[in-house]
């Protein structure tokens, strides 16, 4: 199995482009399903999720190709679907799988879709997908480890108020709602650039979408949708990621195509803790402030809150910080495998309940280390940066769920990193 051996410290310098955000790229991947024309995406991200979504739309009747010398176009182009399960083998290699659950729905009148079950950061139920799909006019039944969903008749428009934000389920409901007969609302809906760059591109397609980026979303339904062409966001994980690597090795990055008002809150917690960032004409540029890295306190929140899918390199960042840092996750249970991998490289962190307390330590030392789920994962490269000596990085296919080409970007900008098999 491969693994990522880092010999740590020299400070990053230098240009890192950014890929497409693949939580962006998903769903619109999902959406192909929702027309019979051919949808042709731009700046699809080449990371294993994105693989694992394209073979189960294949496996649904989406034919999908990357038109020759553009590896990150991608046309999806459904004819007709040809079946309407999504297997457990897929939904469990991937949560995200569920998101063909509305489209199919929506363009078949069924779907059957393998419940996720738990995962590593927590149990994760798709109640709001299924509760806001049932408003709609869906009969949904679970039995044998499968959502079971029908709409003989086709789905109607709703009022769907959600206890709490989700992202998948807005997705899910947005998508549905594109074809349903009437006007959906979503209250309570998720912010997030995904849920706006998602919008753009169904509107592209003809979907009639007010609202996306706030928290109600309306959407009329139309009779059909049309195939588009759509260019996936940057990717703000990635690009928060890598702002992170230049500051942890005290080095500057500049990200290309990195956008600072998709860092939301991360923006101004990173200034305070003495992450220099400034936009320039391609991207943005980040840095070490010349006061040092301040232990500063987070808590994640729904976008534009301080991303869940930063808190493991935040606390990576705050190990090495002057001064202590409260960090608290509101957005997941169990999200914090990584603190006894950090610990084993010498950070000092104590955990009660979804508060981790850091207390920032002058260096941390390489130490072979496990990575458990795909923010965590990265997590530890960037504090095997950081870290004085060698770190050896197991279970990294995690990464690959997520990161485009991690160790070349890296090695390209000065980091002595090297994938074994
Ligand atoms: C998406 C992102 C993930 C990110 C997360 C939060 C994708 C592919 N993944 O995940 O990277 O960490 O948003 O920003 O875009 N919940 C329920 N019932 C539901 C659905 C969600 O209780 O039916 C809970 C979840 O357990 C969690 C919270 O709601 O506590 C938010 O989850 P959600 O926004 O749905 O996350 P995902 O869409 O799974």
């Amino acid at each position: 199995m491969d693994r990522i051996l880092i010999q740590g410290g020299v400070p990053l310098r230098g240009r890192i482009e950014i890929s497409g955000a693949k939580n962006a790229a998903l769903p619109a991947m999902a959406a192909a399903l929702l027309t019979e024309e051919p949808l042709e995406l731009d700046d699809v991200p080449d990371v294993a999720d994105v693989g694992t979504m394209r073979r189960l739309l294949q496996m649904l009747g989406v034919e999908t190709r990357h038109p020759a010398g553009h590896p990150h176009r991608l046309v999806l182009h459904c004819p007709q679907v040809i079946d309407t399960t999504a297997p457990w083998d897929q939904v469990r290699r991937m949560r995200a799988s569920v998101l063909v659950l509305g489209p199919l729905l929506a363009r078949a009148g069924e779907a059957k879709v393998s419940l996720p079950g738990g995962c590593a950061i927590g149990p994760r139920p798709i109640d709001l997908h299924l509760e806001g799909l049932r408003r709609m006019g869906a009969e949904i039944e679970l039995f044998g480890g499968y959502v079971h969903a029908r709409a003989p008749s086709g789905l109607r428009g709703a009022v769907i108020r959600f206890p709490k934000p989700s992202v998948g389920a807005t997705e899910n409901l947005m998508m549905a709602a594109t074809l349903a007969r009437g006007e959906t609302v979503i209250e309570e809906a998720a912010q997030e650039p995904e849920i706006v760059d998602l919008a753009r591109c169904l509107v592209a397609m003809g979907a009639a979408i007010e609202g996306a980026g706030t928290s109600t979303i309306r959407i009329e339904g139309q009779q059909r949708l049309r195939g588009a062409r759509h260019r996936i966001l940057p990717d703000r994980i990635e690009t928060g990621t890598y702002v992170m690597a230049a500051a942890i090795t005290g080095g500057e990055l500049e990200l290309v195509g990195g956008r600072l008002e998709l860092l939301g809150a991360a923006a101004d917690r990173l200034a305070e803790a003495g992450v220099r960032l400034e936009p320039t004409p391609e991207g943005l540029r980040a840095s070490r402030a010349d006061g040092g890295l301040v232990g500063t306190d987070v808590m994640t929140m729904p976008f534009p809150g301080f991303a869940t899918d930063l808190q493991a390199q935040f606390m990576a960042l705050m190990c090495i910080a002057e001064g202590a840092a409260m960090i608290t996750e509101t957005i997941f249970e169990n999200r914090f495998m990584h603190v006894p991998e950090l610990a084993r490289m010498g950070a000092r962190i104590t955990v009660h309940g979804a508060t981790a307390l850091v207390r920032g330590v002058p260096k941390l030392h390489g130490a072979p280390v496990m990575a458990t789920d795909l923010r965590a994962s990265v997590s530890l490269v960037l504090a095997g940066l950081a870290a004085e000596g060698e770190t050896e990085i197991h279970r990294i296919y995690h990464l690959d769920r997520g990161y485009e080409r991690l160790d070349q970007k890296l090695a390209a900008v000065g980091a002595r990193i090297e994938r074994r098999g």
